[in-house]
């Protein structure tokens, strides 16, 4: 870091809004979590002390019951699920410091301290509401979780909040004909006392504090018809079952998710903290801190971010944050993400085929410091690489490098420092900092690729091509190389917050360390480079293509009907084919002395004799069965019993109980025939 640098050091804490345990990482997550990589690689390339960090939002009931529908912990399918998202960044060069989860310790200590001061400070009410309640899962359902007809328009199968038809809102207990999504049963109301964050006794401050530069025009804007509309209490309450924190002295009673959610930001960096010597917690969580805090986070979680998590941080005594960057949505192609479209792009899907270079650079290319939606026009993208990154940036130092390897030895000129372009591109330095700074990417690009069109320019009016074969004229070439390998350094530099991986290989190509943004001002002469290796394909069309393809596989694959019971694992013919079926008489039923659950059966196949202990007392009279016609596996190793051998199995479908039917073969077939 330079100390000549006008800023002193900052203090600076990122973060990106923690994704929800219960999916995977798509192309619209990565808008985000790239922007915010881009930023904090900047302002540490900066030289500023700038931790990224991030978490899993593993609380709630959607995780609950999908932990419980895949048979699973909760803690155990948030532990796979986080794993998954941490590779997915990692493959995307998205570094955070610490990535951690809601679930933690920290977190429970974090949330609870927060609540306590609230509640301590009287900003927690308590109030009993009536909601709807599924009476055969035994739990409140949260609004998504209900499906009903439309009370507007009537069109069914919608959910509990607003209707897909008419795009009405209203309250779950308005819909007719309701369904709880969990079990089907029909919900009923029941009451339950709630606690609440009395978010209007922060009115004024927040007023004060969103008009004091902490948000976007915007959202300021989006703010004012928030305040207008009027503030409400908070409902943070959630009772049991839920996956989440109990709140303490409230027995039964757990936050709800979106109460720590934002908590997990501090609890992510507290366990980095405890993790490094050079970190603490408090100068960056007190009140009075001077550090900074910036939160990166899609335009539908505003009001969490802006409304209620500064008033929980002033209201319990914390800091508030810097500032609030809310972005736009991702769409493809002009329209939302669309499964059967193949364009709802998840990481590793677009991993598989790109790479993550090429989506890091356009996404910086096409961003601005506005909440519109952000447009990824996939034939724009293929364009847009192949024009900027490989025929302008990389061009540059292809276009000179094997003058300089093969004519020079790799050795660079000597005084090449006051040349006009090195200055250029040097002077633009603080320009392009600032667009970076207020997240102006775009047009930071267009900066840098105006200078690289210069630099490309130069070598054609200069033509070394021609030049080099002159023994006179030979020598400018090497000024004209060095010259352009310095721009080619500088525009690196400006570039290495987004694509760091391409910069690993110039900086190996140049033969340096790696560059920092102090070293803009340093020229390289007088020393040698390395032989010059390409650093980035073209995009190959076809990749993206097969991209868009297996998206479409995917989603056709998802939303096949599932089973309630899902099938077992595929087998070959020759599986089955190990198995000997047979229709068999049942010639004797009886009671077994001393079995609760088994009938002994003499099953008749054409002469041949079996005996067989089944499970099926429950469901049938040994009377009932006596001459019926079943279905046997006749191959089945014999097992010995407590109460005898027994020499196979008959087949029967349901889940037990009296509900346990055998099976009966059409009329015709006969005892001893095969079953194929
Ligand atoms: N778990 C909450 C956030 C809690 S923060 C304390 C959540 N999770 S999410 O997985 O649904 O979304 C995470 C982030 O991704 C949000 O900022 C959201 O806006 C962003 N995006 C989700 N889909 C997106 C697009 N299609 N496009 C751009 N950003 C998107 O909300
Ligand atoms: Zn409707």
């Amino acid at each position: 870091m330079s100390s000549e640098q006008n800023n002193q050091p900052r203090q600076i804490l990122v973060t990106s809004a923690l994704p929800y345990a219960n999916g995977s990482i798509h192309i619209g997550h990565m808008l985000e979590h790239i922007q915010t990589d881009i930023w904090t690689r900047f302002q540490k390339l900066r030289g500023h002390q700038c931790i990224s960090v991030c978490a899993d939002d593993t609380h709630g009931t959607p995780i609950m019951l999908r932990a419980q529908k895949e048979g699973v912990t909760p803690e155990d399918f948030i532990a796979a699920t986080r794993e998954e998202h941490l590779k997915d960044f990692e493959d995307f060069l998205v570094e955070y410091d610490n990535y951690h989860s809601t679930h933690s310790e920290e977190n429970r200590e974090l949330s609870e301290l927060i609540y306590n001061r609230l509640n301590d400070a009287g900003h927690i009410a308590k109030r009993t509401i009536s909601q709807l309640f599924d009476p055969e899962k035994e739990m409140f359902l949260p609004d998504r979780f209900v499906k009903g007809e439309c009370p507007k328009c009537g069109s069914e199968d919608q959910y509990g909040d607003n209707c897909d038809n008419c795009g009405a809102t209203y309250s779950p207990t308005e819909l007719k004909n309701p369904k709880s999504a969990v079990s089907g049963a029909t919900p009923i109301n029941k009451d339950s006392e709630h606690y609440f964050f009395k978010l209007t006794n922060f009115e004024s401050m927040l007023k004060t504090w969103t008009r004091d530069g902490h948000v976007q025009e915007q959202i300021a804007n989006k703010l004012d018809e928030w305040f207008e509309a009027g503030l409400q209490e908070w409902d943070i309450s959630r009772d049991a079952p839920y996956f989440g924190f109990e709140i303490p002295g409230a027995p039964g009673k757990y936050f709800y998710v979106w109460v720590d959610a934002p908590i997990g930001y501090m609890a992510s960096f507290k366990n980095l903290c405890d993790k490094r010597d050079d970190l603490n917690f408090d100068d960056y969580w007190n009140a009075d801190s001077a550090a900074e805090v910036h939160h990166f986070i899609g335009k539908d979680i505003v009001y969490f971010h802006t409304l209620f998590w500064p008033a929980m941080l002033h209201g319990s005594g914390f800091r508030k944050p810097t500032k609030v960057h809310a972005h736009g949505f991702l769409t493809v192609n002009g329209t939302k993400m669309s499964k059967s479209k193949g364009t709802f792009v998840k990481a590793r899907t677009y991993l598989n085929h790109l790479d993550p270079e090429y989506l890091r650079y356009y996404f910086m290319a096409k961003l601005t410091s506005k909440v519109d939606d952000f447009d990824l026009n996939l034939e724009d993208f293929v364009a847009r690489i192949n024009s900027d990154l490989v025929n302008k940036y990389i061009n540059i130092a292809s276009r000179v490098a094997s003058f300089i390897g093969k004519k020079f030895d790799g050795r660079l000129a000597d005084d090449v420092a006051d040349h006009p372009l090195i200055k250029e591109a040097q002077g633009a330095a603080e320009t392009i900092a600032e667009f970076y700074e207020n997240k102006q990417y775009g047009r930071a690009i267009r900066e840098i690729m105006s200078i690289a069109d210069k630099a490309n320019k130069y070598v054609d009016s200069e033509e070394p091509w021609v030049k080099i074969k002159d023994e006179t004229t030979a020598p400018q070439v090497q000024v004209v190389s060095t010259v352009c390998l310095n721009v080619f350094k500088i525009l690196t530099i400006y570039l290495k917050p987004a694509i760091p991986a391409m910069a690993e290989k110039v900086e190996a190509f140049l033969n340096v360390e790696p560059l920092q943004w102090s070293d803009i001002s340093e020229v390289l002469q007088g020393r040698t480079v390395n032989k010059f290796k390409p650093m980035v394909q073209r995009i190959d069309p076809k990749k993206l293509e097969a991209m868009i393809e297996e998206g479409k596989e995917e989603a056709a694959a998802a939303s096949a009907p599932q089973l309630a019971d899902p099938l077992k694992e595929e087998i070959e013919f020759s599986d089955f084919d190990k198995i000997d079926l047979r229709v068999v008489k049942i010639v004797k039923a009886e009671h077994v002395e001393g079995a609760e659950k088994l009938l002994k059966l003499q099953l008749d196949l054409d002469g041949v004799t079996k005996q067989v202990f089944a499970g099926i007392k429950s469901a049938y009279a040994p009377e009932d069965l006596q001459g019926k016609l079943t279905v046997m596996v006749a191959n089945l190793k014999p097992r010995k019993m407590r109460f005898g051998v027994s020499e196979g199995m008959v087949l029967a479908a349901g889940p037990g109980g009296k509900d346990l039917w055998i099976l009966n073969p059409d009329e015709g077939a006969q005892p001893g025939m095969r079953v194929k």
